[in-house]
């Protein structure tokens, strides 16, 4: 190893395995990366493995100062392409990572530039353990939104209160998650608890998710710093209350925004993707065909799953809104077997859609003729459509997608939420009303004043710009 190399500070970048987390650190390695930073992006093998299978080998070359390792995920060996069980998965990053981790950064130490510290998801809070014991600084990354955040810090609260877990399963259904939270300073007035993380819902005081999330949040306070995938003109009172509470916070959000303009796009740094799925190119040609603002884009991110019936609501709720529409299926989305629509609604598919797997996403939602984005409210799916400039129907099942619809339906005027127990004529109620009615207009307009707004805090001497430099500057004081 050269001199000048060894003299590089060496950030090992550790996502929580999951496309919706991989997204937003492959990004924030390559704006450190462009800061002169080594990276190291740590990937489970798993992982790992999927990328190989998607995007080829060449997609691990990495380059010299931009490598990728893998470490095991504690979980049975399997090469199937599905997403994988997320409570197994998370309770095994608690139980199982450490130890491959911290052999891997003294692996690091021996034959790289040594590290100078670790930038963890903030749901791997193990990785502070890591962190203490070799004496390095640690940025934690908050990778969804800072209300998101907020609510599950006083998940915590909720159970001191007897809020959660619930009495019995009954409170799903009863009104009681419409019980009023007014109390957060931070939060919106009108949160109900249905409002908060889906880990609320559950009759069961053991509960993996729960339970995962009481204890995180009471650790992230052992981080030097927290970096949040937002900005601060969307999320200025929550970030304030969270500042209060939390080391040193800085946004540096929309992270995509903020690689897209420091990456220029034919550089060996931007051919590097995580993309688990291999992205279907033909979406752009059949795009380009059509009107401003006149396609229907669904798309429920990588994790969740839903029931055929559900697939079947929204499939006749989109045929019968009579709009074209562009509908992303990945093969695993619908429980136990493998997602196969109606042959009669194939024939509308024939008309005026287009049904395809996965797809380049950020760079489809900035396509002039998407109109509306139909989406579970995953927080890079909720960013990417603000930078679109584009507004939301939203359909949240999972994590802190509830509390990210709560926000984008009130507080940020880009969204309107479908009921969790889905039905055609509602799907198509709300098309009509997002595509040609005066609500779907004044959101549009909306939408449009975000992506200004995020583009400012992603450009020159923007907000985001500047938290990026001052975190970087902190962390390279330390190290
Ligand atoms: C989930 C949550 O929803 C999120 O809020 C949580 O904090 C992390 O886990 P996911 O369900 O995958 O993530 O949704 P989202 O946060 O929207 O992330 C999905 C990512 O995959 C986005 O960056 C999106 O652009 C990308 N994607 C998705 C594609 O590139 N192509 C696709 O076809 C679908």
């Amino acid at each position: 190893m050269g001199s000048l190399a060894n003299k590089k500070p060496h950030a090992v970048c550790i996502p929580y395995p999951a496309q919706g987390h991989i997204n937003p650190m492959l990004m924030l390695a390559k704006l450190l990366h462009g800061r002169g930073f080594h990276i190291t992006f740590v990937l489970t093998e798993f992982n790992y493995s999927r990328l190989v299978r998607s995007q080829g080998p060449e997609a691990v070359k990495g380059l010299a100062d931009f490598r990728y390792e893998a470490i095991p995920d504690g979980l049975p060996i399997s090469d199937d392409d599905a997403t994988q069980d997320i409570p197994a998965l998370t309770d095994s990053t608690t139980k199982n990572f450490l130890a491959p981790f911290r052999c891997l950064i003294a692996k690091l130490n021996d034959y790289s530039p040594p590290v100078s510290c670790i930038v963890s998801d903030g749901n791997m809070t193990f990785t502070l353990d890591a962190a203490r014991e070799f004496g390095i600084p640690e940025i934690l990354l908050w990778t969804a939104s800072a209300c998101g955040f907020l609510a599950y810090i006083h998940y915590q609260h909720l159970v001191d209160r007897g809020l959660i877990p619930l009495k019995n399963s009954a409170d799903m259904s009863n009104g009681y998650l419409d019980t009023r939270v007014d109390w957060i300073p931070g939060l919106t007035d009108s949160m109900s608890l249905k409002d908060f993380p889906s880990f609320i819902r559950t009759t069961d005081a053991k509960d993996i998710m729960l339970n995962f999330f009481l204890r995180e949040t009471s650790r992230v306070t052992m981080a030097d710093s927290i970096i949040i995938n937002s900005f601060e003109d969307l999320e200025g009172p929550t970030l304030t209350s969270l500042q209060s509470i939390l080391p040193p916070i800085y946004t540096v959000g929309p992270l995509s925004v903020l690689a897209r303009r420091a990456v220029p796009n034919e550089s060996d740094l931007a051919a590097i993707t995580a993309s688990l799925w291999k992205e279907d190119k033909t979406c752009f040609n059949w795009l380009d065909g059509k009107q401003l603002a006149s396609v229907v884009y669904v798309n429920f991110g990588s994790i969740i799953v839903m029931t055929k019936e559900q697939l079947v609501e929204f499939a006749w709720g989109l045929a019968n809104s009579c709009y074209h529409f562009l509908w992303v299926i990945r093969p695993d989305q619908v429980k136990g077997e493998s997602a196969v629509l109606p042959p009669e609604f194939m024939e509308v598919v024939k008309e005026r859609g287009l049904v395809v797997r996965w797809c380049a996403q950020e760079e489809l939602l900035t396509h002039p003729a998407v109109g509306v984005f139909l989406t579970h409210s995953g927080w890079n799916s909720t960013l990417e459509s603000l930078c679109g400039g584009v507004p939301m129907i939203c359909w949240p099942l999972y994590a802190e997608q509830q509390t990210n619809c709560k926000y984008s339906c009130t507080d940020w005027g880009v969204g309107m939420e479908i009921n969790n127990d889905v039905r055609r004529n509602e799907v198509e109620e709300l098309i009509r009303e997002m595509m040609g009615g005066v609500n779907g207009k004044k959101m549009r307009e909306n939408a449009v004043k975000w992506k200004e707004s995020a583009a400012k805090a992603a450009g020159p001497n923007g907000s985001s710009v500047v938290n990026l430099d001052r975190v970087v500057n902190e962390v390279l004081r330390r190290c």
